[in-house]
């Protein structure tokens, strides 16, 4: 699939623009429109209602984005949120030093091995293979030019986030942006917290800044909600909301954004049941994902090694999405013991614990964290959604969206402008909207154009009131992905398009 055109269709239809777009946009931040805001307001409440009101053993919170600057010091994001930075003194390119790679050919000469080696080096954005891929021609000029010397097969990959690089040879490694040598700083270390002040004085005493997850709200609220007295382990808290990190490379469209909304959970439990409870959210996280349309094959689960993991957590995994700029995070699940209660409890000076009436005993809970981001999630739900076929031998672009997730569940048109037909197509709408489910009327164009305009948005069924409809009131429903279509009472319309998006019932034709 290609990037470019879902993200030319998004703009297109209405799903998502640049951020204030007229004044030339602002990098990493993204505004969603009529259908993307249904789409991801679909996203969320299909997470809300799956985990916190379909379940006996969850609930919400709606925290404040800027909290007492103590939550970041208790957390460890004022000392260690932040990721190696570099700077390009020619171009002015800032640039994630653990997203860099640098691929260094030796091209020494075969006639004389002992003379000193020379270096061909090559460098970007990605992997080695990226790396490679992205300067295959510079890579073929070197080689013929060349030709005298050996060419290794093996080179060397660096990358630049590793501090043991020498200086000769960190001089080489041109700029991942302008391709100049010698111009890139060493990585520096760069606080992703977006700094503001409260109140009408700026200064040290009213620093404050906005929360890069939601998950410490929760932290900072447990005690509240415990003494609350709704709760009995083992259970969750659940918050979506706004979470703002000042990304040093926003890319990918709305994947790494500078504003962006998580999905976040803390279970909280016994820790002789942690493990447990981890193994639980790993199955039940990638079944949610699978249960409303990402393929699995296109999904996987992968645990974290030991040097990846916080010193803290016994055992985390990512749920991974093969967009189609690349395998990448969709959601981390963490096992996090109790260090965040713990912390929590030693910077605040109150006591966290929990006593177990069960067991008559006091302890700081254990906590496991699915923890998800909502545009990420509506974003693969869009890749997954994207598909060019042909229906009678016409090309046309679909978002095949599950219909809980589709912005509009059901198009409603007259077949033409007269005899009562628009007034019928109306009154359906009217219905269908009063059971808050999301229609749209359109009369306007051809009926088959109209139909591709619902198909491009994602509208998994359209409902047509024609000739017939005057004779035995009965209307057309056609399914979006098969363009099948079967005749429905127009008493029994919203009941049908309700079982249709609830899955109650399948599409079949008569
Ligand atoms: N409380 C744990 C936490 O925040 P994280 O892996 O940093 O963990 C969780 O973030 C999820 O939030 C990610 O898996 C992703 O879906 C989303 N997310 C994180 N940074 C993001 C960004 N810059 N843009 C969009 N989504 C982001």
């Amino acid at each position: 699939m290609d990037m470019d055109k879902l993200v030319s269709l998004c703009k297109r239809r209405g799903f998502i623009f640049p951020s204030s777009e007229i004044y030339g946009g602002i990098n990493g931040f993204w505004d969603y429109g009529p259908l993307g805001v249904e789409l991801k307001r679909n996203v969320k409440e299909a997470w809300w209602h799956d985990h916190v009101t379909s379940r006996d053993d969850m609930v919400g919170l709606d925290c404040s984005i800027i909290m007492n600057p103590k939550v970041w010091e208790a957390s460890g994001h004022l000392g260690g949120f932040s990721d190696p930075m570099i700077d390009c003194r020619a171009c002015k390119g800032r640039f994630r030093a653990d997203q860099a790679t640098a691929v260094v050919f030796a091209l020494g000469s075969a006639e004389d091995p002992a003379s000193k080696p020379r270096f061909f080096v090559v460098g970007g954005i990605g992997d080695r293979d990226d790396v490679l891929k992205a300067n295959e021609k510079g890579i073929e000029k070197a080689k013929k030019a060349n030709k005298t010397a050996a060419w290794p097969e093996t080179s060397e990959t660096i990358r630049l986030d590793d501090a043991t690089i020498a200086d000769d040879r960190y001089a080489l490694i041109p700029c991942p942006a302008c391709g100049q040598a010698g111009t890139i700083t060493r990585p520096r270390s760069f606080n992703l917290m977006f700094k503001t002040y409260v109140g009408a004085l700026e200064d040290d005493s009213s620093v404050a800044y906005l929360r890069p997850e939601t998950a410490q709200g929760i932290f900072a609220n447990f005690k509240n909600v415990v003494d609350t007295g709704r709760v009995k382990l083992p259970f969750g808290i659940a918050q979506t909301g706004k979470s703002f990190r000042n990304e040093i490379n926003p890319r990918n469209f709305t994947f790494r954004s500078r504003e962006f909304e998580q999905m976040e959970i803390e279970f909280f439990c016994r820790p002789d049941e942690a493990q447990e409870w981890y193994q639980y959210w790993r199955d039940y996280r990638f079944k949610w994902y699978t249960g409303l349309g990402l393929r699995s094959d296109r999904l996987r689960l992968r645990d974290h090694d030991s040097a990846e993991l916080a010193f803290y957590s016994t055992a985390t995994a990512d749920i991974e999405y093969a967009f189609p700029f690349g395998v990448s995070e969709l959601e981390g699940i963490a096992h996090r013991g109790d260090y965040d209660l713990s912390r929590h409890q030693q910077f605040s000076g109150k006591d966290l614990s929990y006593f177990d009436e069960e067991r008559k005993e006091r302890f700081i809970p254990h906590v496991i964290e699915p923890s998800a981001g909502a545009d990420r999630a509506a974003l693969a739900f869009l890749c997954e959604a994207f598909v060019e076929d042909e229906i009678g031998g016409e090309p046309r672009t679909v978002l095949k969206f599950h219909p809980r997730l589709a912005p509009v569940k059901a198009a409603v048109f007259p077949l033409v402008k007269r005899d009562g037909m628009p007034e019928i197509a109306q009154k359906i709408v009217a219905d269908l909207k009063r059971k808050k489910i999301n229609a749209f009327y359109d009369e306007k164009g051809a009926i088959g154009r109209r139909y591709r305009r619902q198909d491009e948005a994602g509208t998994p069924f359209c409902v047509t009131v024609d000739g017939q409809t005057l004779v035995d009131q009965t209307v057309t429903i056609r399914d979006r992905d098969s363009s099948k279509q079967r005749r429905v009472a127009v008493d029994s319309i919203v009941a049908a398009v309700d079982d249709l998006v609830d899955g109650v019932e399948t599409f079949t034709t008569d």
